[in-house]
């Protein structure tokens, strides 16, 4: 039997709890993998809690892992036993030690990346991606504002704004994660827990505001990112940390010509060209330097609930990654 992490209710981290699951022999199209490295993700959290209902219950969450192919289901090609693959699915079913994958989903891993690294950078660098090439092309000389910049996104998306020449003003939500962010390559950082991030927003670009901000906060910071926007600014919510933004008027964005986002990284990735051409720049980022991830942290894979717990009370100072071989049966 494998193990997986069963949700059967919404609630908090202590309804994550280790089960023994059958999982089968692979049917045509499909991969059976032994996972290696689960990544932990912010949306885990509102699936658990029942924030998102997109997880029919009973059911196992998670969104990414890495693993190794053991059986291929009939008609699958590209892919043998013993492959190393990573991937990111909006069907769930990654908390657990096993499972089995639609082969259209798995990417082979690059041969010197270790799994832990990419069960930490996958879904994290796509978002990166899809943020910064696709719902705002970010130019060189534009001003963007990052929430939560030393979070698992936040630094992917921080190192990757200064590479393409953009000035970074994140916000952290202590002096450690202030820290964080300036190692991502912030140039100006706001503990915004302390400070009116509006008004020092304001102040650094004297009073033009950013081209972009990227709000995975959602609720607490929504109104103030709205502030912050230059003319023609664009707000890109992605995110609800702190609670679901209420019901927004659009004549808002009338005042300063702005533009509002709420994109979803698997509608980016739904094509498999655009999985394939995402997570190649990806790579080439990580590979080239120019964006440095270190693996995050490890808990075995009993431990989600307290993963959750540091994820959700922002004590995570670095991206946790679920170890299902450390797991007992
Ligand atoms: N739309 C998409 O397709 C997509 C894809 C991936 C991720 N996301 C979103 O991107 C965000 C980052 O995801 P992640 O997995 O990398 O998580 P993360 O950034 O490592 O963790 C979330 C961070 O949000 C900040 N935060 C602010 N208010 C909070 C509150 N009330 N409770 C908890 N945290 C709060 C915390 O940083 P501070 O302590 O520094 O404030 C916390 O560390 C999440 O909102 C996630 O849903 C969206």
């Amino acid at each position: 039997m494998a193990q997986a992490i069963m949700l059967r209710d919404h609630g908090g981290p202590e309804v994550l709890r280790l089960e023994a699951v059958a999982v089968g022999r692979p049917g045509p199209g499909e991969l059976r993998l032994r996972q290696t490295a689960i990544g932990v993700n912010f949306h885990d959290c509102y699936v658990r809690s029942g924030l998102y209902r997109t997880l029919p219950l009973p059911g196992v969450p998670g969104i990414e892992a890495v693993g190794v192919v053991e059986e291929t289901g009939i008609g699958v090609t590209g892919f043998a036993p013993g492959d190393r693959v990573a991937y990111v699915t909006g069907g769930y079913g990654a908390y657990a030690s096993e499972r089995l994958l639609p082969a259209r989903l798995a990417l082979k891993l690059p041969a010197g990346m270790p799994d832990l690294l990419a069960a930490t950078v996958l879904l994290k660098g796509l978002t990166a991606e899809m943020l910064l090439r696709q719902v705002h092309r970010v130019e060189p000389g534009q001003t963007l504002l990052v929430h939560a910049a030393a979070g698992g996104v936040g630094r992917l998306l921080c190192q990757w704004a200064v590479q393409l020449g953009a000035t970074v003003i994140g916000t952290a939500g202590s002096a450690a994660k202030a820290e964080l962010a300036r190692a991502a390559g912030c140039h100006h950082v706001i503990q915004y827990r302390e400070e009116d991030f509006v008004a020092r927003v304001m102040a650094i670009t004297d009073r033009r505001g950013v081209d972009v901000a990227y709000d995975s906060v959602g609720k607490e910071t929504f109104d103030g990112s709205l502030e912050c926007l230059a003319w023609r600014g664009h707000l890109v919510n992605f995110g609800q940390a702190s609670g679901a933004i209420p019901p927004f008027q659009i004549a808002r964005l009338a005042a300063r010509s702005n533009s509002l986002s709420r994109p979803i990284v698997f509608h980016y990735i739904a094509e498999r060209p655009a999985l394939e051409a995402m997570s190649a720049a990806l790579f080439a980022m990580l590979a080239s330097g120019a964006v440095r991830a270190e693996a995050g942290q490890p808990l075995p894979l009993r431990d989600a609930a307290h993963a959750h717990h540091l994820l959700e009370t922002r004590q995570a100072e670095a991206p946790l990654v679920l170890l299902p071989q450390d797991t007992d049966a």
